[in-house]
């Protein structure tokens, strides 16, 4: 079987530095997969959860899962892609059969769930290798490295006009923050919104309350850079909850009300129940930051119940990938939505772990990995 060369960052255990390794692809693609020559690939907080151990994960793996890039080969049955597309890469793959699939549910498509939330392709095992032992690729995605194999459904076709840097963070971070207050949970125009946490979800999360028309977007964060950055993505109040208390700050915000909805975009179990505390009678707390392994929350069941406060979750923006990744390209290319500011760090696959110091430092908003 021939193979190609892949030039990746490998996850060879918590808490490890990512190693650049050489490893080998099949060249040829299985029947309902294509093989992406990665353009650009995002660094998303949920890379670093596994690399900091908080995420039980497998190695030796390629993290990275916010990508696109060019199609360089497909499958025998893969119809509806061809060489040469330009492709946003999707980290849940749809498998098109199960119940939730049918039912316009791809997020959480049930073979996604059993195989790809596992790192392995849908016959449950990996492409990729490293001469002696098979590497697996991060939800079947793997973008940090210069090619990547996917299942057919995991490869979304976009205009070949957009810039695949901006158009990788559609992958994960975009998508996500919008697809919670569009698809999650629908505000309606009007609305009082909170934000907390301002990293690469939740200034999309801002941004897409802008979108649907929300009257007051509240974004609270330990930091004062990425509070004016949620003010240039659509704010109207900023919140530091390193110097004030959360939740009486948004009383005082809201006249004692409440907002109506409060998306949580960090992935800490006190900030989930802040935004929980910091809605009003009958509003929607959203959790789209994920906890480490093991978490748990506290709330009160009988404010659950008497005030009818809802506790949702968000998986992916609740997104269908096949109609939103290229509805959102069309709004960047129509100046709606920004994607170039997100863009704050341009820099090579050998920077990678410089750009998780800097996650973890609570500076700039993207890494894009350029290949
Ligand atoms: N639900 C989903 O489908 C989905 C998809 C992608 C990412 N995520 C999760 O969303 C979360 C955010 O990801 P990201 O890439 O935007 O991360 P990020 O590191 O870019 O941003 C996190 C932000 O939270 C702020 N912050 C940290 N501690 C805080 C605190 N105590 N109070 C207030 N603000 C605080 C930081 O300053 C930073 O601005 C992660 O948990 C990630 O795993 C979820
Ligand atoms: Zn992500
Ligand atoms: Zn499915």
């Amino acid at each position: 079987m021939s193979t190609i060369d892949v030039q990746a960052a490998v996850f060879t255990g918590p808490n490890q530095p990512l190693e650049i390794q050489q490893l080998t692809l099949p060249a040829e693609p299985g029947p309902n997969e294509v093989l992406v020559r990665l353009a650009a690939s995002g660094v998303c907080h949920s890379d670093l959860h596994a690399l900091d151990g908080e995420w039980e994960t497998p190695a030796p793996l390629v993290l990275g899962h916010e990508g696109a890039g060019v199609v360089a080969a497909v499958g025998s049955e893969v119809s509806d892609l061809e060489v040469g597309d330009h492709v946003i890469l999707s980290w849940t793959p749809s498998c098109q059969k199960c119940e939730f699939c049918v039912s316009g549910n791809p997020v959480l498509c049930q073979l996604a769930n059993e195989t790809a939330y596992r790192h392995v392709f849908f016959d449950g095992k990996p492409r990729l290798s490293d001469g002696e032992r098979d590497v697996k690729s991060f939800l079947a995605v793997g973008s940090f490295g210069d090619h990547a194999m996917v299942p057919a459904s995991a490869a979304i076709r976009i205009r070949k006009d957009a810039p695949l840097a901006q158009a990788a963070l559609v992958g994960c971070a975009v998508t996500t923050g919008i697809g919670a207050v569009v698809n999650t949970a629908k505000v309606e125009p009007g609305s009082t919104v909170l934000v907390v946490g301002c990293g690469g979800v939740g200034l999309n999360v801002v941004q897409g309350a802008r979108l649907a028309g929300a009257k007051q977007i509240i974004v609270a964060d330990v930091s004062a850079e990425k509070l004016e950055l949620g003010r240039t993505f659509g704010a109207t109040h900023t919140v530091n909850s390193r110097e004030v208390d959360l939740v009486e700050a948004v009383r005082e915000l809201t006249g004692g009300r409440g907002v109506d909805y409060a998306f949580e975009a960090i992935g800490l179990p006190f900030t989930i129940e802040a935004c929980y505390e910091a809605i009003r009678r009958g509003g929607t707390a959203v959790v789209v930051g994920q906890v480490a392994d093991g978490v748990k929350i506290s709330i009160d069941p009988f404010v659950m119940s008497d005030q009818e406060k809802k506790l949702i979750g968000c998986n992916y923006g609740s997104t269908r990938m096949s109609i939103d990744f290229p509805k959102i390209v069309d709004l960047y290319m129509e100046g709606k939505v920004d994607l170039d500011s997100m863009v704050t760090d341009r820099i090579r696959l050998e920077d990678v772990n410089e750009a998780f110091a800097q996650m973890r430092r609570g500076t700039g908003i993207r890494s894009v990995i350029e290949y």
